[in-house]
């Protein structure tokens, strides 16, 4: 009898003081296994009486049961305490804000970009795209604008690590005027067309950033003057403010590609901003060589060209005044357009 309480009394010290349940499975062996202590004692039976044999093995039996009872109730806590760390490491914070999701919008300037599709896609105008990697040929040569020439550091821009097939670093388009002459290449005139794109210079303040938008814009026919030049973009101006409360000067200036060329500036006549020359456009007639280099005969060919700044017209048209406001990302500038 001893020898049995005593086996049951081992168990629980030992059962207890594993920390494993791999562990506990190793100890369940000495009680209960092939070698174990209760096993031992069944195997000692054979030396006793009938009677002797009944009292003895209803007594192991208990033992046994006792045994195996310790051992489920530990192997029980383990099957806890492995639920209890799942839980906690699960554990959801109920009383944490939740994760709304935000309705996008469209960017200022993107709002602009597409207005101005808009508006020319209503009087034939085609909207072209274009690579902004450019070749150093379309962004600057080709628009008679040659290596070495003055007038190229009026468009400094960046310079990626990368050739062209001739040997030419490749620039950053300083410009969407490249497109004139992709353009022109591919399609016969007429040739009606804007370009809108993304654009790079060395510039960075209040109205310049290293990366800004134009809109290019190209009519070339027989007959397209100066005098078209300025009735498309003084109605394209109104439609775009919705106001003919605007005035528009072209004040002479020089594009390498142009002859002759204008700086466009405007006015507003009425509201806040009234009274103040603006400058937001560079235009002209498209200069021969350039006209040559669309691969057309200038004596036949004749249109003109204009590149405007988007984010320039997109701050007059909503009343901005910083220009590095599009780019910081902003939620409470960029929602107040949508
Ligand atoms: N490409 C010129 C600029 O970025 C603008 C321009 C375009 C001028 C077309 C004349 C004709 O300054």
């Amino acid at each position: 009898m001893e020898d049995l309480n005593q086996i049951i009394e081992d168990a629980r010290a030992s059962f207890a003081s594993v920390t494993t349940p791999a562990d506990l499975e190793n100890e369940k062996a000495k009680y209960l296994g092939k070698s174990g202590a209760i096993t031992a004692l069944l195997k000692n039976m054979s030396k006793l009486s009938h009677e002797e044999k009944r009292a003895f093995g209803a007594k192991i039996n208990s033992a046994k049961q006792a045994v195996e009872k310790l051992l489920e109730e530990r192997r029980q806590e383990f099957a806890n305490e492995k639920m209890q760390k799942r839980l906690s490491s699960e554990a959801i914070d109920v009383t944490l804000a939740g994760r709304t999701v935000g309705m996008g919008g469209l960017h200022p300037v993107i709002r602009t970009w597409m207005r101005i599709e808009e508006i020319f896609r209503t009087i034939g105008f085609d909207v072209a795209d274009g690579p902004e990697i450019e070749t150093d040929w379309f962004s600057f040569t080709a628009l008679n604008n040659p290596p070495n020439h003055p007038a190229r550091s009026m468009q400094d821009t960046f310079y990626i690590d990368m050739k062209d097939e001739t040997g030419k670093q490749m620039p950053l388009r300083p410009h969407t005027s490249p497109m004139q002459v992709r353009y022109a290449r591919q399609n016969r005139p007429p040739i009606k067309v804007i370009a809108p794109g993304r654009t790079y210079r060395v510039d960075s303040d209040a109205t310049h950033s290293p990366m800004f938008h134009q809109v290019e814009g190209l009519w070339i026919a027989e007959d397209i003057s100066f005098a078209d030049l300025k009735g498309v973009y003084v109605d394209f101006l109104r439609r775009f403010f919705e106001t003919e409360d605007l005035i528009v000067r072209f004040r002479p200036s020089y594009f390498p590609f142009t002859e002759p060329s204008a700086e466009v500036d405007m006015m507003f006549t009425t509201g806040p901003r009234k009274g103040k020359w603006l400058e937001i456009s560079g235009s002209g007639e498209v200069h021969p060589n350039v006209v040559r280099n669309f691969g057309l005969d200038p004596e036949k060919y004749i249109g003109f060209a204009f590149g405007s700044g988007l984010e320039r017209l997109t701050m007059l048209r909503y009343g901005i005044d910083d220009l590095r406001l599009f780019f910081e990302g902003d939620l409470r500038f960029l929602k107040q357009f949508n």
